[in-house]
């Protein structure tokens, strides 16, 4: 089946959400250009989402962003238009891009708008069940060749595929936040995937210049496998400073550790709270079953949820309390347990950097080294000055850097990923790291 063909009638589940609503916008855009080159024929992008007021959103979302793609590629759309010579201005030429793409959309919130696809990208919530459920309805509703991709970032698509008797008409293509940024793409293929769905998300990557990296069909695939634990085991660091500080402080030490000390965009429970505590427990949740892991699991993330500190982001992209409070995305607070309050983190923060000890004079934060060509050898002479440091900051850090690396080569002895460049990419470009978890630093 050609990827053209395919095409022509596509539906996103879950399309009002932070990932659907991304993936919508680059198939809309890949289905405008087929529509220009064809104008004869009709397609149809199916947006399906079970929240009303989301849908409404969804639209403003995606005409706005049909825009921006519309003027950053006009040389392209000019030269794509080339026979119309009733569109004389850049404008004109946007407006009618944007036009021809919004006019192949179609939104409801009956599943049944996905009758006629050959192509479904499922992206609701990650909840095995609920995802099972929906699939199973769409191998009803859909014809009996239909492809299915999932974003499922955790559920073996193997399960998915037995669960809802696809017969191997189930991939795994997921996608990082934000889809139409992100240039990664985890590609998971369960061992019964039909090889033309794997063709054919090859060919899709490539159009949608997206980076593709395969994992295997195994609980939390390359990106959460290592996530997960990387949480847990900042989790336990925080615990086995509590014998000696507050809750807050703990937080505070673990945080700035992770972030600063081993130079990454965010520490590890800024991170947590980025995801989503809610969807940090969940994914803890599917891992440890099916991989039948009793250590996947934290009471503390379970404690935080119990007395709803749920972290994750609003409509808008604000960030909303979780182990940190936040103003305008600023860190501002931390949870105290004790309290069920928030304390200001100024109160702590002199007195805990004195605790921690000096970053070695080689330190430059993320944000210097991100586009810095000589980053690699800056980091490498970065790292060593902190394995000779002494102090607390540079002992939890080599020790977390070490046990970092741990997680990501264990991931490839356990058969998630088939090597130490998988590993290094999807953290690299899904997590925004510098530098990879399996390295010669340490
Ligand atoms: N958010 C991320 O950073 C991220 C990154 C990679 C992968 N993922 C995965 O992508 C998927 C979606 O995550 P998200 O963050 O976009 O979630 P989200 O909550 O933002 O969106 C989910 C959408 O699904 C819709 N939905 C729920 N039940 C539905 C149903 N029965 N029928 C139709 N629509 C339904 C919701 O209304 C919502 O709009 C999950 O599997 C998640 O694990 C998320």
């Amino acid at each position: 089946m050609n990827l053209d063909d395919l095409l022509e009638n596509v539906s996103v589940i879950g399309a009002a959400g932070k990932m659907g609503s991304g993936i919508s916008t680059l198939i809309a855009q890949e289905i405008a250009g087929l529509k220009i080159k064809n104008p004869e024929k009709v397609y149809r992008l199916n947006l399906i989402d079970v929240n009303e007021a989301g849908i409404d959103g969804l639209r403003t979302y995606i005409k706005t962003q049909l825009i921006k793609i519309a003027e950053k590629t006009i040389v392209a759309l000019r030269q794509a238009y080339d026979s119309r010579e009733d569109l004389v201005e850049n404008q004109d030429v946007i407006d009618a891009y944007v036009d021809e793409a919004l006019g192949v959309l179609r939104f409801d919130t009956d599943m049944n708008l996905a009758r006629n696809s050959g192509l479904v990208f499922e992206a609701i919530i990650e909840n095995q069940d609920l995802k099972t459920d929906i699939l199973k309805q769409l191998r009803q509703i859909c014809p009996d060749n239909a492809l299915f991709l999932t974003n499922t970032s955790s559920i073996p698509i193997g399960f998915l595929d037995e669960q809802a008797g696809l017969q191997g008409r189930i991939i795994g293509y997921h996608f990082y936040n934000p889809p139409i940024v992100q240039k990664l793409v985890e590609v998971i293929s369960a061992e019964n995937t039909r090889p033309e769905l794997k063709q054919l998300g090859d060919e899709l990557g490539k159009r949608l210049r997206k980076k593709l990296i395969p994992s295997n069909d195994i609980a939390g695939f390359i990106g959460n496998g290592h996530f997960s634990r990387d949480g847990l085991l900042g989790v336990s660091e925080l615990m086995k400073l509590k014998h000696e500080h507050s809750f807050p402080e703990s937080v505070y030490i673990i945080n700035r550790i992770t972030q600063d000390f081993l130079v990454r965009p965010m520490g590890i429970f800024q991170l947590i709270d980025y995801v989503g505590i809610d969807v940090f427990q969940s994914i803890l949740r599917v891992m440890k079953k099916h991989l039948n892991n009793p250590e996947l699991h934290s009471d503390l993330i379970d404690l935080l949820m119990e007395k709803n500190i749920r972290g994750g982001q609003r409509a808008d992209g604000s960030q909303k309390d979780g182990f940190f409070q936040y103003e305008k995305n600023r860190l501002t607070g931390i949870y105290d347990l004790e309290q069920e309050a928030y304390v200001d983190i100024e109160s702590l923060e002199t007195g805990l950097d004195k605790k921690i000890g000096e970053l070695p004079q080689e330190y430059l934060p993320w944000k210097k080294l991100v586009s810095n060509p000589d980053r690699e050898a800056l980091l490498s002479g970065y790292f060593k000055k902190l394995q000779e440091s002494e102090g607390l900051g540079a002992e939890l850090a080599v020790n977390f850097l070490r046990q970092t690396k741990k997680i990501g080569e264990n991931l490839i002895e356990d058969g998630v990923a088939e090597n130490k460049k998988d590993v290094n990419d999807v953290l690299m470009n899904g997590f925004y790291w510098l530098y990879g978890p399996i390295n010669e630093y340490v």
